[in-house]
């Protein structure tokens, strides 16, 4: 095998990995999205304060919770139907024809999840509902997402995502940014 050959080989890979989180990244992107839409729009600490700071804070609200899960679980919903066309079976890193789509719901709770702890720790340590701590901001979606799907991954493919993921939220933030979709640019 010539080395050409090897590098398309890994970016298969790559591309499949991205398509497997496709799921906790819409989950992840979702709550900005729908940031404006009143419904459910109730913080999930319900204002609640240990020892005078926010449990989670103002930002984290049922909204943006219920919104990532549904999208979740509708991408994946979507990617079992894709399954049966050979391109998207050439692109899938599992068989979505064998996996239950509470997989779908677990990648959308767990990346929210993942950023509901992030908010919670910082709110112990003092940083504002908005500021960036980096790279927990860019990870902690990605480990919440694994931990409910790394059963089904070879280990190459959890670390292929923990590098990638944080790269591609990045850009994705950054291009967000730029159309003055989120203010924060990371
Ligand atoms: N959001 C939401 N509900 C959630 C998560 C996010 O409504 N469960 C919305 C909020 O409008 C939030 C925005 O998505 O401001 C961006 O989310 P994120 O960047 O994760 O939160 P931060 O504003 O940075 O807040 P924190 O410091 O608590 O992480
Ligand atoms: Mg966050």
């Amino acid at each position: 095998m010539n080395l050409g050959n090897e590098v398309l080989i890994g970016l298969l890979f790559v591309l499949k990995c991205i398509y497997f989180m496709l799921p906790a990244y819409f989950a992840n992107m979702m709550p900005v999205f729908v940031r404006k839409i009143n419904f459910l729009n109730y913080p999930l600490d319900f204002g609640g304060k240990i020892n005078g700071k926010p449990v989670l804070g103002k930002n984290k609200t049922w909204r943006g919770l219920v919104f990532g899960v549904v999208i979740a679980g509708i991408i994946f919903y979507l990617q079992q139907i894709a399954y049966g066309n050979d391109f998207f079976k050439s692109i899938s890193l599992i068989d979505y024809t064998n996996t239950s789509i509470l997989i779908g719901f677990g990648l959308g709770f767990g990346a929210l999840l993942g950023d509901l702890i992030e908010s919670f720790v910082k709110r112990r340590i003092n940083i504002e509902p908005g500021e960036v701590l980096a790279p927990w901001d860019q990870l902690d979606f990605v480990i919440g997402a694994l931990l409910f799907s790394f059963w089904l991954l070879s280990w190459e493919a959890v670390l292929v995502i923990l590098v990638i993921s944080p790269l591609l939220h990045v850009l994705v933030n950054y291009i967000r940014y730029s159309m003055k979709i989120k203010e924060n640019k990371f």
